[in-house]
């Protein structure tokens, strides 16, 4: 049995990506309401994608012996401005939980927990992809603010990704 804080800890985490889940949903409901199917999409597999982060944390919790307790989680922001506030926000959002992983591994570190390191890179991996791809993405929108063209063709290029679960082989 690893420590309680370490569990508390990884719930509190289950809860924030299901919490992404729901911020990504909003900003797909944002976008399909703006005719911006290709962006739709590429949140909608967001929100996906978050839902399989959490459930990696889950099955990690069972798999140590520890147990899941699922907490409240908040209703999303669903106002923006433009597609610079969406990216914005997502930037921030992904940063916000970069944070929260890094004291997860901060945790298991003091903890000497060997096991929850490994599993934990994983996640510090994936969130350096996140980040650089907010990151990206909101140079892009910036750059064509007033360029409905360069908006349509950014559109039609976020149509084609594929969702793929997540998983950590
Ligand atoms: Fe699971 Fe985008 O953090």
């Amino acid at each position: 049995m690893r420590s309680e804080r370490l569990i508390k800890a990884l719930n509190e985490q289950i809860k924030l990506e299901f919490e992404s889940s729901y911020a990504y949903i909003a900003m797909e409901a944002h976008f399909k309401k703006n005719n911006l199917d290709g962006f739709a999409n590429f949140f909608h597999i967001q929100a996906m994608e978050e839902r399989d982060h959490a459930y990696l944390m889950f099955n990690y919790i069972y798999s140590i012996g520890g147990e899941v307790e699922l907490l409240d989680i908040s209703k999303p922001n669903n106002i923006f401005k433009d597609e610079v506030d969406v990216f914005e926000q997502t930037l921030a959002h992904e940063q916000k939980v970069t944070a929260s992983i890094n004291n997860l591994m901060d945790i298991a570190m003091e903890d000497k927990d060997y096991s929850a390191q490994a599993f934990l890179q994983w996640f510090i991996k994936e969130q350096d992809e996140e980040e650089e791809v907010a990151t990206d993405l909101l140079e892009k929108v910036k750059m064509i603010k007033s360029n409905p063209s360069g908006l349509f063709m950014l559109d039609s290029k976020l149509a084609q990704r594929i969702y793929t679960p997540a998983t950590m082989e």
